[in-house]
């Protein structure tokens, strides 16, 4: 008899995987590679044309003074938040209790730079404007992240986020967007990515998420801001001396992709659609704000595992590769639109919604 496939296996085997840009493999690197010149200088220690060029660029496109590239997100932010208790002599910063660097990172802000964080909001919802006005201690800066990736991606109102912006200006408080998403959560708010940044102190965002790098982040800001930024790069071991293999993809791909964020989140609405009219499911949010939600199905993980293997192997698409456990009655999983999903004929997708729905009754009966 042969063996059952897990999840991650059925996903791989499939003929189409919805989510995503592709897979995750060398052919990202490649397809740009073949197309440079091979007599193109490399960066050297954060500097030369390939960097410089790509830095202007970011700065511009996100409207601040000056950008510089970084390794990781993880890096740039770490430092953003330390170059902000620096200047205000305090080393107490406030964010979500469920953003990147504090369920992520193990402890770097903590551990490496000796902050400490301040949780607002109750996890499973935004930060308010009332949790910024009603903050137990001082802190030197505020973090917010758009879209809040852990509860499937959701985003306050713009004019919340203006009254948020405000109210730190007025307060002194520095105000930092983790932007890892932020190109995706335009065509909701109709903003450019100037527009929303002018709210912000300082912002990153990430080139391998909707963008789809290889990886890195770009820090951008007022010029002796990153000009700090540089020299802590350099003590985090972060000024690689060749930075080129992740710049050159993150250009190539930010620009062939950077346009296409209204159709992934319009494709986002439309699949939602389709599991929320799924037996036992619901999406978080129930109407996306960007090119991601969150599944949420009420049975347990290893039911809603084989159901999906079933699925994959009768269909031949795959929606997700994993499954997560919320308690032992439900689970879910998170998903990003891409390049992928246009791929998928639409009549195979509409057949296997009717099927997932059946299955799922029968799973719950
Ligand atoms: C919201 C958010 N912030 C920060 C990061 C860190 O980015 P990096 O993987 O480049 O360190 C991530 C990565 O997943 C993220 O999702």
């Amino acid at each position: 008899m042969q063996e059952k496939l897990s999840l991650a296996e059925a996903f791989k085997e499939a003929a189409f995987q919805l989510p995503a840009h592709g897979k995750r493999n060398v052919q990202v690197l490649k397809e740009v590679f073949e197309q440079i010149e091979g007599h193109l200088d490399s960066d050297i220690y954060g500097t030369g044309k390939v960097i410089e060029d790509f830095q202007a660029n970011m700065a511009e496109v996100l409207g601040k003074e000056a950008a510089v590239f970084f390794p990781s997100g993880t890096m740039a932010q770490q430092i953003a938040l330390r170059l902000w208790c620096d200047r205000k002599g305090l080393n107490q910063v406030a964010y979500h209790p469920l953003c990147h660097l504090e369920i992520h990172e193990e402890d770097g802000l903590k551990q490496l730079h000796h902050i400490e964080s301040v949780l607002l909001a109750d996890k499973n919802r935004l930060i308010t404007l009332e949790d910024v006005q009603g903050m137990p201690e001082e802190v030197a800066c505020l973090l917010l992240e758009l879209p809040q990736r852990e509860i499937g991606g959701q985003l306050p109102e713009y004019s919340e986020l203006e009254a948020i912006s405000a109210y730190c200006r007025e307060k002194g408080i520095y105000l930092h967007l983790d932007g890892a998403r932020l190109f995706e959560v335009l065509p909701y708010y109709q903003k450019s990515a100037a527009e929303v940044c002018a709210l912000f102190d300082s912002v990153y965002i990430s080139v391998y998420k909707g963008i789809g790098g290889i990886a890195g982040a770009v820090l951008a800001g007022t010029a002796d801001f990153t000009a700090e930024s540089k020299v802590w790069k350099r003590r985090h071991g972060g000024d690689l001396i060749s930075l080129y293999p992740y710049i050159i993809p993150a250009d190539f791909y930010f620009k062939q992709r950077v346009h296409k964020m209204e159709k992934y989140y319009e494709e986002a609405k439309a699949l939602a659609a389709l599991y929320n009219q799924c037996h036992a499911v619901t999406t978080l949010p129930l109407e996306p704000v960007s090119n991601m939600f969150h599944v949420h199905v009420s049975l347990p993980k290893t039911v809603v595992e084989d159901v999906l293997i079933d699925l994959y192997q009768a269909t031949g698409i795959g929606l997700t590769s994993y499954v997560r456990e919320v308690d032992e009655f439900s689970s879910y999983y998170e998903v990003s639109i891409g390049d992928n999903y246009s791929g998928v004929p639409q009549d195979k997708l509409q057949s296997l919604f009717v099927r997932l729905n059946e299955r799922l009754q029968q799973a719950s009966s």
